[in-house]
């Protein structure tokens, strides 16, 4: 019997996470940000790091406090969150759950523009780097073994999705379901679909808490079929 095995079954797993917005600096004291409340993926991280995994959660501004146990790295832009992002690797497993500005302005301004002076009448956008994509296309062990998108979508849900988890080179893609409707932004429950190999699953509505406990579990399972990282360089 090994100690904690059936209440860790994530003991000796590396575990990496984003969670909430970026900020995409328009100068010196102006951004372009997003409504992510971060609870999803706050406590996604907070579930892997419970069942044992070695857990980085990688951040953009929340109002949320710093899950207890594990390390927590706070950044704003896209580019900052990649680079803590490949930082942290080489992981098992890895959740991409913030809501990644998809541009940001190309030149941003050091110093605060002056209204009426030189304020521009446009901001010229260029595109983030998508940390999902990147991650989950990378080759050896900067790819880890277990990657999770999440699509946010409001229409054709699980249709999108499949398309999404097969252009972002992700294994797992959690599909939710943001539409007006739903609350899901900023509330404390969310609906989501499973997009896998084998399927979708379809989850009740529940609480985010409820939900990332769900996937935790789920990839518990994944992982009791797969051997760990060091049993795999022994073989
Ligand atoms: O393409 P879309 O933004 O809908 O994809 C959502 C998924 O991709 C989420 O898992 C999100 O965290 C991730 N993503 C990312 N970097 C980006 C854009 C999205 O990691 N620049």
């Amino acid at each position: 019997f090994f100690a904690g095995v059936g209440s860790k079954p994530l003991a000796g797993r590396r575990a990496l996470v984003t969670s909430g917005p970026t900020r995409e600096p328009i100068d010196a004291v102006r951004f372009i940000a997003n409504h992510s409340s971060g609870k999803q993926g706050h406590a996604i991280a907070a579930a892997l790091s419970h069942l044992g995994a070695e857990t980085v959660l990688v951040t953009g501004p929340v109002n949320l406090p710093d899950p207890p146990g594990l390390s927590v790295v706070h950044i704003e832009s896209a580019r900052e969150m990649l680079d803590a992002c490949q930082q942290a690797l080489p992981a098992d497993v890895a959740v991409f759950a913030a809501a990644v500005a998809d541009w940001r302005v190309k030149d941003a301004a050091a110093s605060k523009i002056k209204k009426g002076k030189g304020a521009p009448a446009t901001l010229e956008l260029t595109e983030n780097p998508d940390i999902l994509k990147t991650i989950a296309t990378a080759t050896g062990n900067r790819r880890p073994a277990l990657v999770v998108g999440f699509a946010a979508e409001t229409d054709d849900i699980v249709k999108n999705a499949t398309e999404k988890r097969a252009r972002k080179g992700c294994d797992w893609l959690l599909a939710n379901d943001v539409s007006p409707a739903s609350g899901t932004f900023g509330g404390d429950a969310n609906t989501l679909h499973l997009v896998r190999d084998g399927g979708v699953e379809d989850w009740p509505r529940m609480s985010k808490t409820a939900a990332a406990d769900k996937l935790a579990g789920c990839v518990a399972d994944y992982f009791k079929d797969h051997p760990a990282r060091e049993a795999e360089a022994a073989s």
